[in-house]
């Protein structure tokens, strides 16, 4: 069988995913809504080979072990089941950004391994229905070929509950679904509706020592989740209201409680989750305050010291300066909203 590659950028929730109605299946406790991050990604290549004696991983050049490989077999026996196939792997993959610190390189990660296994599988086109087809995908597989984004995306939330809002482009909405099969990401807005820019303060680029999986499966333990579980709904509306609008304000407003929200959850889970480090709230005030001298700029963290302020393309410049000369911010990325997963047009392992 011939190798595929695929590439897919991290993304960023702006209403946050945390606690599992089931950890085994990545069923979520409530609905989120992301914006993918262009220039930061990972690029997968699979190759599913009949002189393999086992699968064989490599995580940015080295020999994945552990909880990694057991991760990626995870996600590569799914797809060697639905294609009715039974070869062993060869995966590389390589992330151009620090992996595990914050920035979400389990959602890349699994939305390019997804596609990459899913193709080198030779599962094209994905059953589906012609009306769920995304123009944005299509548009890198070969013509004529359906290709079911919802399918795609589900196969994703198996190996990372956020890599799912990965395969779709620009603005993304995950919703909660009743089950399995209608729990998946769409596009709400392409890239190009809105030029929002996330300047990510790096903060520190160690692994963190509560990885999400874990982090989810105790979520339900702070007895402030079920107040932010039930809640979600309002939350979501609100925020794709204001992205829809492009009402900064009011997006401002919201994707702020919601980060606060999950990390009270954190801090109130047993046992307690603390990811902030003096600097983190050294960004959040100096963000806050920025905001309300007139500049457009919101914070939102994930479960790592690193924190995404998101501003206007406009106020990009002034934004990074500002968060850059912040006591213990090493680093700032900034990142333009992200297109969809999709192959590399790389006719030596892609053969169309
Ligand atoms: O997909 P996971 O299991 O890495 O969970 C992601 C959790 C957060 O990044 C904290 C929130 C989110 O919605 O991305």
């Amino acid at each position: 069988m011939l190798p595929f590659t695929a590439l897919a950028h991290p993304n960023i929730a702006f209403i946050k995913y945390w606690g599992n109605r089931s950890d085994a299946l990545r069923l979520p406790a409530n609905g989120s809504i992301s914006m993918n991050l262009e220039g930061l990604e990972t690029r997968t290549t699979v190759h599913f080979d009949a002189s393999l004696p086992a699968d064989k991983v490599k995580i940015n050049g080295k020999i994945a072990g552990g909880m990694a490989l057991a991760r990626v077999r995870m996600m590569l026996e799914e797809v060697r089941h639905l294609a009715g196939i039974y070869l062993f792997a060869r995966v590389a993959s390589e992330n151009n950004f620090p992996t595990g610190a914050g920035i979400a390189s389990s959602a890349s990660a699994f939305a390019a391994l997804a596609l990459a296994a899913s193709q080198a599988a030779g599962m094209r086109p994905f059953p589906c229905a012609e009306d769920e087809v995304d123009s944005h995908l299509t548009a890198v597989l070969p013509e004529g070929q359906p290709f079911d984004l919802g399918a795609l995306s589900r196969l994703a939330r198996h190996g990372s509950g956020s890599a799912c809002r990965s395969i779709p482009g620009g603005f993304v909405e995950w919703a909660a679904g009743s089950d399995d099969a209608d729990s998946y990401a769409v596009s709400i807005a392409p890239p190009e509706h809105w030029d929002l820019v996330d300047c990510i303060a790096m903060i520190s680029a160690d692994r963190k020592q509560t990885g999400s999986t874990e982090g989810h499966a105790i979520a339900a333990t702070s007895t402030l989740q079920h107040a932010r579980v039930d809640d979600a709904p309002r939350r979501l509306g609100i925020c794709r209201q204001a992205i829809l609008n492009r009402d900064f304000a009011t997006f401002a407003e919201i994707m702020e409680e919601d980060s606060n929200l999950m990390h009270a959850v954190m801090m109130s889970s047993h046992p307690p989750l603390f990811y902030w480090q003096p600097a983190t709230l050294a960004v959040m005030q100096a963000v806050r305050a920025a905001r309300a001298k007139g500049l457009p700029v919101c914070y939102t963290i994930d479960a790592g010291p690193n924190i995404h302020v998101i501003c206007t393309q406009a106020a990009a410049e002034e934004t990074a300066k500002l968060v850059g000369s912040i006591s213990g911010v090493r680093d700032v990325r900034l990142a333009k909203v992200g297109g969809p997963a999709r192959l590399v047009e790389n006719p030596s392992t892609n053969p169309h």
